[in-house]
């Protein structure tokens, strides 16, 4: 009997795991979270995305979202940080889920409220034209005092501005209360627990996770006053704890296998065995396992591609994208000469008073924050996680896929990569 009862528990416990593995789920489509849904948020739970599945791991288990802040609407419009930061587009919002939820809803989605979910609220908020930055960009308003603390060193002027809301009495640069307006897209709010929580949005204005989920509940949730403690470290402890990686490709297979690359899925995350910028990401060892120079079927030779470029990745893109780097740099996504030359954006001129230097930009970035001239159209990196579920790609959507966002760096640093080339990096960026 001595030896039965630990021998019974052992069994139990062995069982309790096969339960709970079992109860993983794998890819339920598309599921949209809205505010107050009232469905458990699962342990583990796997969405369908562009090129496979995206899996998302709550690493402390399954929170019961009744009563938790980052799940009920916090303020006036029904929005939580939910609405945004969606389970099956990798914590972030894809352009397309957009497009879909507007039909569903015809337009009646929290998430269009006026106030950050259209071009500008003094539009007709009925009229999909009206929210044609966040349905076709996937951006959301940013609205900022101008200028702000620190006295900026330039000069910023409006040369462009087709939502109106630069010019706007109620909301401008001249109205009472002088506001600039960019359009950004949602980042991340995953992968936090082996990341420096510094600088914060495209800008880094904020300081700290909890800084962040104060000003998100009183702008996009548009609620009276700040979160209590108590709500802010659910908010916090929930982000810190949460992993989001792809974890199958519709060619590659499952990333996520016990002797595969280190660097992928959740579960590494979450073992910090892998980190959600790059560094390791890229050592080719990680990555060694699926070199296989002569594959032939579909997924070997997709594997072989991935590994190829995360080789190109350790060479020409770790450099900025570095494990725990959240640099706010210029490289040119939204300053012209390099920027997409689109109508649809808002474009800012820019003098600098030290020199008279001249820089035309569809967002200033940290200089909106520091009001330093050398700061303009600097933008912090996102990470590069689950990158298939969340397209479009840079703080301005302005790369629709991973191809134009290669594309991009090809020809920004004139690189001349070859089409295989650029199709290896597409292969190692969709897997991560
Ligand atoms: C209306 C949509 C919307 C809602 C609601 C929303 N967010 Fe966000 N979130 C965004 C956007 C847009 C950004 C990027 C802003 C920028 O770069 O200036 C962002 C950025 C973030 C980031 C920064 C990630 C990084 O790596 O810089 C975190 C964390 C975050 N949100 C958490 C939250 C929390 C917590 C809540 C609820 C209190 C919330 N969000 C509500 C749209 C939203
Ligand atoms: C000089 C520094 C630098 C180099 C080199 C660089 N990046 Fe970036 N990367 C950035 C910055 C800064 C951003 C943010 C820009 C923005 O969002 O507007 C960024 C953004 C991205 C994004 C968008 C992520 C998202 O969530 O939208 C991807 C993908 C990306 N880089 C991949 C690459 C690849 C692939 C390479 C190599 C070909 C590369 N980067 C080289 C600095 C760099």
């Amino acid at each position: 009997m001595k030896l039965a009862r630990p021998i019974f528990l052992f069994v139990l416990c062995f069982a309790a795991i096969l339960v709970a593995q079992s109860r993983r789920s794998y890819g339920p489509g598309r599921v949209w979270w809205e505010a107050d849904r009232g469905v458990v948020f699962p342990l583990q739970e796997d969405y369908d995305d562009a090129d496979g599945l995206v899996s998302i791991l709550s690493s402390s288990g399954a929170v019961n979202p009744a009563g938790h802040a980052f799940f009920e609407a916090l303020g006036s419009n029904h929005r939580a940080c939910i609405t945004c930061h969606q389970p099956s587009n990798a914590m972030s919002l894809a352009a397309a889920t957009l497009r879909e939820r507007w039909v569903e809803t015809e337009g009646q989605d929290p998430v269009f409220a006026a106030v950050d979910g259209s071009n500008c609220p003094d539009l007709p908020q009925p009229a999909m034209a009206s929210h044609s930055l966040l349905l076709n960009r996937g951006l959301i308003r940013i609205f900022l005092p101008w200028p702000p603390k620190a006295v900026p060193d330039f000069k910023l002027e409006v040369v462009r501005d087709p939502t109106g809301c630069n010019s706007s009495p109620v909301y401008g640069l001249h109205s009472p209360h002088p506001t600039i307006s960019v359009y950004r897209r949602p980042r991340m709010a995953a992968n936090f627990k082996y990341a420096p929580q510094l600088n914060l949005m495209a800008d880094g204005r904020e300081p700290s996770l909890e800084s962040q989920a104060v000003t998100a509940t009183l702008v996009h949730e548009e609620a009276q006053a700040n979160p209590t403690d108590a709500q802010l470290h659910q908010i916090v402890d929930f982000e810190m704890q949460l992993f989001a990686a792809q974890s199958a490709d519709d060619r590659g297979g499952l990333l996520t296998e016990k002797r595969g690359p280190a660097a992928l899925g959740p579960d590494n995350l979450a073992a910090g065995r892998a980190q959600r910028f790059s560094g390791e990401i890229a050592a080719p060892s990680s990555f060694g396992l699926w070199n296989k120079p002569d594959a032939a079927d579909v997924q070997l030779a997709f594997r072989a591609s991935a590994a190829r470029g995360s080789e190109l990745f350790a060479d020409r893109c770790a450099t900025c994208h570095a494990a725990g780097s959240t640099r706010a740099m210029d490289i040119g996504t939204t300053n012209q000469l390099y920027a997409i030359n689109t109508a649809d954006l808002p474009l800012f001129r820019i003098t600098c008073d030290a020199d008279g230097r001249v820089i035309y930009s569809q967002d200033p970035g940290r200089a909106l924050i520091t009001g330093k001239c050398s700061d303009v159209g600097a933008i912090v990196m996102q990470q590069l996680r689950g990158l298939a579920a969340r397209a479009p790609y840079f703080s301005n959507g302005s790369a629709g896929t991973l191809k134009d966002v290669v594309d991009f760096y090809d020809r920004r640093y004139a690189i001349g990569y070859s089409e295989r080339q650029k199709q290896d990096l597409i292969n190692f960026l969709r897997s991560l």
